[in-house]
């Protein structure tokens, strides 16, 4: 199945951290790439760096309009799914999001804007609770891929880890 990220609200002077987090999060959970609606040269410099030196070939692109990229993905035949803590639990949706096959999966920052909730194919709570958009989209890639995600390959890769019980091994290749 085909993933991709779109993040929206970005504040460039609060959300940096966290924006980050959700590229290296959806690139390491099997995400095909992460597009941003806002403008932020240095978190695409970031996730750019990591991908070169760790593999794999995720993309991320910031100015994407949002609501432009939802319509054109659907137009391309994708489906839409909007983490929100208002949605529908993830257990009673997970099969039929599975089957679609091609998902864009929406995280918000700040307060999403409301046009989203329609637009969406599904909106989708991982639990009713708030949280973090990081956990809520960890959990979701996580139940997409049934967990073959955790031994993804990273092709390209110029620096490996060498899993160990104690300290750390790295490996160059
Ligand atoms: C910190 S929250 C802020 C949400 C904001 N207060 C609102 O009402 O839209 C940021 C993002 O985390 C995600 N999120 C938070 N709790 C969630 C939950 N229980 N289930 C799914 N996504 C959640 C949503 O994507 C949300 O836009």
């Amino acid at each position: 199945m085909e993933v991709v990220v779109l993040r929206l609200g970005h504040r460039p002077e609060r959300d940096q951290r966290v924006t980050t987090h959700v590229g290296l999060l959806s690139r390491a959970l099997g995400a095909k790439g992460m597009y941003l609606a806002g403008q932020d040269s240095g978190i695409v410099r970031s996730i750019s760096r990591v991908v070169e030196q760790w593999g794999g070939d995720f993309f991320i692109e910031d100015k994407v309009k949002w609501r432009r990229c939802i319509e054109e993905w659907q137009k391309g035949g994708g489906k839409v799914v909007h983490l929100t803590m208002y949605g529908l639990p993830v257990r009673e949706c997970e099969m039929a999001i599975r089957d679609a096959g091609k998902i864009l999966v929406v995280v918000g920052a700040e307060k999403v804007p409301g046009e989203v909730y329609g637009l969406a194919d599904w909106n989708i709570a991982v639990t009713n609770q708030p949280h973090s958009e990081i956990a809520s989209l960890a959990v979701l890639l996580d139940r997409l891929f049934l967990g073959a995600e955790l031994s993804a390959d990273y092709p390209g890769a110029k620096i490996r880890i060498v899993p160990c019980g104690k300290g750390k091994q790295t490996e160059s290749l």
